[in-house]
């Protein structure tokens, strides 16, 4: 009878192991081949990080869970240069970065952000999703990282604690924070301002303890960055669009099959398109909430935005001389719309 009772516990317990084994080797067949990192130095509710989430959504059906992008926003990843030089070596497998990050590695890229290139948004979109924006995605291959697909980040504006900016004049003697990136501040320096260069992250307190005057972002940021409180002068001069990519380490891509590197590209375009929606109402909302909190903004007539295009034209020989073809097609696509 004893003999008997420790049969059925016995046989009990293995089917209970047995079970826990096939529970473990389903969840194993069941874990991604792939979990890749996703460096995004915005907040969890700005438009390039649900742009980021959509995107890792969409990889995560289209791949049925073989491939899971684990997005980081706010820079927890590090700021945009140290997740552009991880990615080089493999460290980091996507990002969304603003281009004025890489445009010291690779000069051509000036080009798409010089000052008042673009007529407006549809003259920049006009211009990204034609041939010229394909060349510039296929250029990030010379740094070992591949372009995916182009994000929105608006115009950019001066910002500051002191006064509204209605001429280039009105920015002698302030400091302006720039991003890290030499032609950022020959930008300022052109127009008789005095440059810093520090990492998004690092700007509120540059400007709450008066190290910098002021600095230039676009509305989504403005708001998104806190900079509305400590800066409340908005001057909309608009001076230069400086467009946003989604990348990939060239390490991670040439790990994916030609099937899953397409996947991922059509991912790529869907999560911009989703983005650009969203950037549209956020600037409007961005906008809204610096009135709402008493910012003093002036739009700049198209007289005093003239005075800026005129100083800052200087810009284009420096570093568009290489590449004036490029920005005579830029200046048509204009034209032909
Ligand atoms: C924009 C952009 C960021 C960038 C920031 C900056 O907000 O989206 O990627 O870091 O400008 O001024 O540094």
């Amino acid at each position: 009878m004893k003999k008997k009772r420790v049969y059925i516990f016995l046989a009990i317990a293995s089917i209970a192991i047995l079970a826990v084994i096939r529970n473990v080797q389903l969840k194993r067949a069941k874990a991604p081949e792939y979990v890749f990192t996703y460096a995004e130095n915005q907040s969890e509710d700005y438009p390039t990080t649900k742009g980021a989430l959509k995107f890792s959504e969409l990889v995560w059906e289209k791949t049925s869970g073989r491939i899971k992008i684990l997005v980081k926003s706010g820079a927890e990843l590090g700021s945009e240069k140290e997740v552009i030089s991880q990615m080089q070596y493999g460290g980091i497998d996507f990002a969304r970065i603003s281009i004025a990050q890489i445009s010291d590695s690779i000069p051509e890229m000036n080009v798409l952000q010089m000052p008042y290139l673009y007529n407006n948004s549809e003259h920049m979109w006009n211009v990204l999703y034609s041939p010229i924006g394909d060349k510039f995605l296929s250029l990030m291959e010379e740094q070992h990282l591949k372009g995916l697909s182009w994000y929105d980040a608006g115009a950019r504006s001066f910002y500051n604690t002191k006064k509204p900016i209605c001429k280039p004049e009105d920015l002698v003697r302030m400091t302006i924070r720039v991003q890290e990136s030499s032609y950022m501040n020959n930008v300022v320096t052109e127009l008789g301002a005095k440059y810093y260069n520090t990492s998004y992250a690092d700007t509120y307190s540059a400007i709450e303890r008066g190290v910098v005057d002021g600095a230039e972002n676009n509305w989504p940021s403005y708001i998104s960055s806190g900079h509305y409180k400590v800066a409340g002068y908005f001057s909309e001069d608009e001076h230069v669009r400086i467009p946003e990519m989604q990348i990939c380490s060239e390490h991670t891509w040439n790990k994916l099959t030609a099937q899953d590197q397409k996947i991922i590209m059509e991912c790529a375009r869907l999560s911009a398109e989703y983005e650009h929606d969203l950037w549209q109402e956020e600037e409007k909302k961005a906008k809204q909430t610096a009135k709402e909190y008493g910012c003093v903004i002036n739009e700049l007539t198209t007289e005093e935005k003239e005075a800026f295009k005129v100083v800052l034209s200087e810009l284009y020989p420096k570093y568009c001389g290489k590449y004036r073809d490029i920005i005579d097609q830029i200046i048509q696509v204009g034209q032909n719309k």
